[in-house]
């Protein structure tokens, strides 16, 4: 079965064709950072306009990539939450459309799903149980991931996204968006040991994060610092703020293997491209005797592909969307029984 998947939950229009759930024969994304890096972060209204400008050429290119024609598409697959509402509605539209011109059925999925599934697009999938971490900018969530379908949220972000915390510092730093890519470079020129930042672990065993506590106590770090620079530089604040964020992830992370007992932990979201995170969680699975795994880094940061792998197996199970569905900003994996799935 072959399924187009199509993103635009937030600044980047993609789309990919993958072969039973499995095989990505192509996947374009159509990057909007340098429309968006001006103002250090997303601009709502200036992503959907762009997604409308971009969403018919992107999915016409993965077509020609794939080398298919449209008549050979089994299925479509389209994010419809969370995200932003504008530019999520650019992608379901246009898929509807394309759904009825065309005659091919649709589904709508949850957006945190594909990243969890992403890893199915790689050789050697973990097997079910497996742990997986979705760390984006969105995003900061611990699933217990029992089944395709079946998923057991264990903890979740209570304020800002850890992709959130790298973004809004590297902004008070005056990196530009998006932050992540930027401050993982600089790190690795500076000591994470120099400045210690808080850790918010909550109660004991909690497997809930806190980030925005760390953002403010770097805000004010840096307000102190421009006046009286103490031999500290912008690569050891970079590499302390990772540090900190890091330290929770792998610390909550295998907290929740444990308490599971699973042999597999998946990392996915923009964040697990993250270089030091990575390492990090390599050490603590060698300690423990467990596996680590992340998709590469073009299935970690939004994409159609990992769409299209949650697509393929909810159209496996008979489930076709119908025209009147619409999209939610706030998508919660436990409400996966949503009316995206559902015939009207
Ligand atoms: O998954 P994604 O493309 O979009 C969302 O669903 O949010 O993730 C984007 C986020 C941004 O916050 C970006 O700063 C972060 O992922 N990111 C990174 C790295 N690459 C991207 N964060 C830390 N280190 C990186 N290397
Ligand atoms: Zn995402």
């Amino acid at each position: 079965m072959y399924v187009l998947g199509i993103d635009t939950s937030c600044d980047d229009t993609s789309a990919a064709i993958v072969k039973d759930g499995r095989q990505a024969l192509c996947s374009v994304v159509h990057s909007q950072i340098k429309l968006h890096h001006p103002h250090g972060g997303v601009v709502p209204e200036l992503a959907s306009r762009e997604h409308i400008r971009n969403i018919l050429p992107v999915v016409q290119q993965s077509l020609k990539k794939a080398n298919m024609d449209l008549n050979e598409i089994n299925g479509l697959a389209v994010t419809v939450g969370p995200g932003l509402i504008g530019s999520l509605l650019v992608g379901l539209y246009y898929t509807k459309a394309l759904s009825y011109a065309a005659g091919i059925p649709y589904v709508g999925v949850n957006h945190l799903e594909g990243h969890i599934l992403s890893i199915f697009l790689e050789d050697s999938p973990p097997p079910f149980p497996f742990v997986c971490l979705t760390v984006s900018g969105g995003h900061t969530n611990l699933y217990h991931v029992l089944d395709f379908g079946q998923y057991r949220p264990l903890g979740r972000t209570l304020d800002d996204a850890a992709g959130e915390a790298f973004d809004k510092v590297a902004k008070l730093l005056g990196l530009g968006y998006p932050g992540g890519p930027v401050i993982d470079e600089m790190a690795k020129k500076g000591d994470p040991t120099k400045i210690s930042f808080p850790r918010a672990y909550m109660s004991k065993n909690s497997l809930d994060f806190s980030f925005s506590g760390l953002k403010t106590a770097v805000a004010l770090f840096v307000k102190k610092w421009r006046s009286q620079d103490k031999g500290i530089t912008i690569n050891d604040i970079v590499a302390s703020f990772q540090e900190s964020v890091i330290d929770v992830l792998v610390g909550k992370t295998m907290l929740a293997q444990e308490m599971t007992g699973c042999s597999h932990v998946c990392i996915a979201g923009g964040v697990a491209c993250n270089s030091r995170l990575r390492q990090r969680f390599l050490e603590a699975a060698q300690q423990r005797g467990v596996t680590v795994m992340w998709p590469r880094p073009q299935y970690c940061t939004d994409n159609g592909a990992m769409i299209a792998v949650a697509g393929y197996h909810m159209l496996k199970k008979g489930q076709v969307a119908g025209y009147t569905i619409d999209v939610r900003s706030r998508f919660p994996i436990d409400e996966l029984q949503s009316p995206s799935t559902s015939r009207d």
